[in-house]
């Protein structure tokens, strides 16, 4: 992977990317999660690093290394994820690959709770923030571009642009995560979406969706400020 990237590419570029799933605590022992690696996201950080970016990779819990020459902050829950993000901007670029958990607990309690041999515990759900969206709608300090992923097990094209146009992203990189291996797996099959149409990529290894996605993105962004 990044053989494709020219290198130097996104050299004085700052790119913000977000990955892994995040956890919502239950009570100190328990969490609610999304299935995610976070290996497709840590491959894009890297990719982005080795094309010359400035990079920070804002991680939710994941048994990945760090990627070298990433400034990597580690965060568990989603609002400390959207506080982390927010935190590190302005970027040039903010990449959302990160599997967000939808609902969190309403009132996680603060000691662990019991089985009382009777009665399930009820979980009160609310919803998390929208990372994605909340960045795309910014009024001043948006990053001038910026990518959404999509993880659909149908409808794959539609669902993307539906999300495309909601939240106001620039890309949405739809796969389709239905049947094969691909949650946890080292392999991806890609759409690219935007206003102007789709383009859909082989079936390929992570790391290279990563390379390609970077080259890709390199592409769109205005010619170098380094
Ligand atoms: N996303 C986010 N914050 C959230 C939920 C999603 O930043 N609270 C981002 C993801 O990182 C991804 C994109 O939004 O880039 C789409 O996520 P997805 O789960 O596919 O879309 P949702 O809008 O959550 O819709 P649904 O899960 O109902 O399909
Ligand atoms: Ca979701």
């Amino acid at each position: 992977g990044g053989d494709q990237v020219p290198h130097g590419a996104l050299a004085g570029r700052h790119v913000l990317i977000t990955s892994g799933p995040t956890h919502e605590p239950i009570d100190p022992v328990r969490y609610i999660a999304n299935r995610s690696s976070g290996k497709q996201g840590h491959a894009i950080a890297a990719a982005a690093a080795a094309a010359g970016a400035r990079v920070t990779l804002v991680s939710g819990p994941v048994a990945l290394p760090d990627p070298p020459g990433v400034e990597t902050i580690h965060v568990e829950s989603a609002r400390e994820m959207l506080n982390a993000v927010e935190t590190s901007l302005p970027a040039d670029i903010a990449i959302f690959a990160a599997a967000v958990a939808d609902w969190r607990v309403a009132d996680a309690t603060s000691n662990k709770m019991k089985k009382d041999g009777n009665a399930l515990p009820p979980l009160a759900l609310v919803e998390n923030p929208d990372i994605l969206a909340t960045v795309a709608h910014r009024k001043s300090g948006r990053p001038p571009l910026v990518v959404g992923f999509a993880a659909e097990t149908q409808n794959v094209i539609d669902y993307a642009r539906a999300k495309l146009a909601k939240k106001g992203c620039d890309l949405i990189v739809a796969n389709d995560v239905g049947g094969t291996g691909v949650m946890g797996g080292d392999a991806n099959t890609v759409h690219l979406v935007t206003a102007d149409g789709v383009e859909t990529w082989p079936t390929l290894p992570k790391d290279e969706v990563a390379s390609r996605l970077i080259a890709h993105i390199a592409g769109l962004v205005p010619a170098g400020r380094a």
